[in-house]
């Protein structure tokens, strides 16, 4: 008993924090192998934000024309701006292709091509021959692809008898002597604490869009495992990479899938232009994420913005055959009629760029396994710590994914960790003893938010922080706008002392969870904010009106970032520009051009 609360303890060899694709894909990976797994989750498993993912997997299956493993990897290094870590990539897009029929034989149900194969579409940055022609790479269940695999990874989950730990909000990892042991958790439906000690403490706790105003992201999207690592005195890497969709529904956010433009869709400006023509000749529609959303960012700004207020840009596909509508994209045609009131068969929907991705997350290997700079070594494993889909900087995706890469990466590496696990843990071995004190810190944490009694609301900080974020640290950044928003960041996140919880119960208490997820969006805006000042370059996500070229001679690096009471400290890890065999030599830096 500690500060008046009893701790319920657990006992497990590996603990899952997260119950999306990846925190499921591990959960039975490590069950099947023999470990004693518990999966923590916030939410139900299948409410996970995974099951929001619209277009589609990536993998060079070649069922829609030739492809290659290695023209994904061209791909994905390129979408990278030649950030992601070479090693990394070559894992996930070799992995790609029997990961993709794995979870095919699981049960998911994938569109299908006449002859019977799984279908697949073109997305943005996908290209067969090292840049030459379109790709058509995307594996698609319809437009409800993370719903697909969602459902299948918790089937897959349940019958391999993973442990499931419901409605549990995870609150700080249990750190000693520099290793993690495992994470105290509270139970939201009897107000109970518990400790769940572990070999392995495996976080898939994903990204952190809830910190921007306008997002593609659930509510319950706040980045919690980042949060927790920052708290544990550990950095996260490439904080300033933020990815803007180039197609959020105009007022909600809620996301138009990529797929739209991968099955024939197109943007116009106030004049009818198909303007991506002028940005990008050769893919158009279909270049990368980063250049899509500035493109559509410059006709606003210089006036060819549509509507009253000419701030948004039409998406069209009236001209497409309704049956293809029906069968490919029905999910986006319902989306459309309910949040802008569109039929998508007579009119075009109103889109915007909406924060839609977090490339920044916690230092990992391609083994899961978080890492660290130690004096000269830049890749220092922390003991019984991994991280695993948006939560983790692997790096593949540099500095901007691309579309479909996602559920890959979630897939592959939740995959990954699993095997690291198996050869790591020996299954029901001895748990180090723990100090009398291990919990005191998170205690404490929890006990004071609890019973913060402030004038400020949740809701107003929360708020503040929100509009900081999307105006100061948006498409376009400046060194002005980026300084002030720093500032700003500082101020808002000191005016969370003043916080009130006035609901003190344990049970179902959402004033308190919100309020601790506020904390946890808190220190990851500061980071991000602070991580793209310093930055003076532009590269994919991090796009500098004053440093609008990319500077390979002084910024190709990760950026680290720690947070010490307030204050952001920097340092940086080198990009590995190696790759695991020799199947594919290292791509060097070029010009993106497309
Ligand atoms: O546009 C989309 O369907 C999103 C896919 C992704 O982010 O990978």
């Amino acid at each position: 008993m500690t500060k008046g609360y009893e701790i319920i303890e657990h006992s497990y060899d590996v603990v899952v924090v997260g119950a999306g694709g990846a925190g499921l894909r591990a959960t039975f990976g490590m069950a099947e192998k023999g470990l004693k797994t518990a999966c923590l989750t916030k939410v139900f498993p299948t409410r996970s934000h995974t099951v929001a993912a619209q277009g589609g997997i990536s993998a060079a299956l070649g069922n829609m024309g030739e492809d290659d493993w290695r023209f994904h990897m061209y791909d994905t290094v390129k979408g990278s701006d030649w950030l992601g870590d070479q090693d990394a990539i070559e894992y996930m897009c070799r992995e790609a292709i029997p990961a993709v029929l794995e979870l095919e034989h699981y049960g998911v149900p994938f569109s299908r091509t006449a002859d019977g194969k799984i279908y697949q579409r073109a997305f943005g940055g996908m290209s067969t021959h090292y840049g030459k022609a379109q790709a058509q790479r995307t594996c698609a269940a319809a437009d409800k692809t993370g719903h697909a695999i969602l459902h299948t990874l918790y089937q897959q989950a349940l019958k391999h008898h993973a442990e499931f730990f419901i409605e549990y909000i995870a609150l700080d990892l249990i750190m000693q002597d520099g290793e993690c042991r495992g994470v105290l958790a509270w139970r939201l439906d009897d107000g109970t604490l518990h400790l769940f000690k572990a070999q392995q403490t495996v976080l898939a706790t994903g990204g952190y869009g809830r910190s921007y105003f306008s997002c593609t992201s659930a509510h319950t999207v706040t980045g919690d495992g980042n949060a927790m690592v920052l708290r544990a005195g550990l950095p996260l890497q490439d904080m300033e990479f933020v990815q803007f969709h180039p197609t959020g529904i105009y007022g909600s956010g809620c996301l138009i899938t990529e797929g739209v433009r991968g099955e024939g869709g197109y943007l116009t400006n106030s004049e009818g232009e198909r303007f991506m023509e002028r940005y990008a000749p050769s893919a158009k529609d279909l270049a990368s994420r980063d250049v899509v959303s500035r493109a559509m960012t410059i006709e606003i700004n210089e006036g060819r913005g549509v509507g009253k207020l000419k701030d948004h840009i039409y998406l069209h596909i009236e001209h497409l055959d309704p049956a293809i509508i029906h069968e490919r994209l029905p999910g986006i045609a319902e989306t459309s009629r309910i949040f802008a009131g569109v039929d998508v068969t007579k009119a075009p929907i109103p889109v915007l760029p909406t924060v839609h991705y977090n490339m920044g997350g916690i230092p990992t290997n391609y083994k899961a396994e978080v890492v660290t700079l130690e004096g000269d070594n830049p890749d220092k494993v922390i003991p019984g710590l991994m991280a695993i889909g948006e939560a983790a900087c692997v790096s593949v995706h540099g500095a901007n994914r691309l579309g479909s890469n996602s559920l890959l990466d979630l897939v592959v590496f939740g995959r990954s960790a699993a095997i690291r696990c198996a050869e790591l843990v020996q299954p029901g071995s001895p748990h180090k003893p723990l100090n009398k004190d291990a919990c005191d810190k998170a205690l404490a944490r929890f006990d004071r938010i609890r019973n913060a009694r402030g004038s400020r609301s949740c809701a107003d900080i929360r708020l503040a922080m929100q509009r900081v974020m999307q105006a100061q640290a948006a498409v376009f950044r400046t060194d002005r706008t980026l300084q002030e928003g720093i500032q700003s960041m500082a101020d808002i996140s000191q005016s969370f002392a003043d916080v009130g919880v006035k609901d003190k119960s344990l049970i179902w208490n959402t004033d308190l969870v919100e309020t601790l997820e506020l904390e946890n969006l808190l220190a990851q805006a500061q980071v991000t904010i602070n991580a793209a000042g310093n930055r003076t370059e532009s590269r994919g996500g991090h796009a500098r009106e004053d440093f609008p070229q990319r500077d390979d001679a002084n910024w190709m690096k990760h950026t680290l970032t720690w947070l010490d009471n307030g204050k952001v400290n920097i340092a940086y890890r080198p990009v590995h520009m190696y790759t695991l065999t020799d199947d594919v030599a290292v791509i060097p830096p070029k010009e993106r051009v497309y």
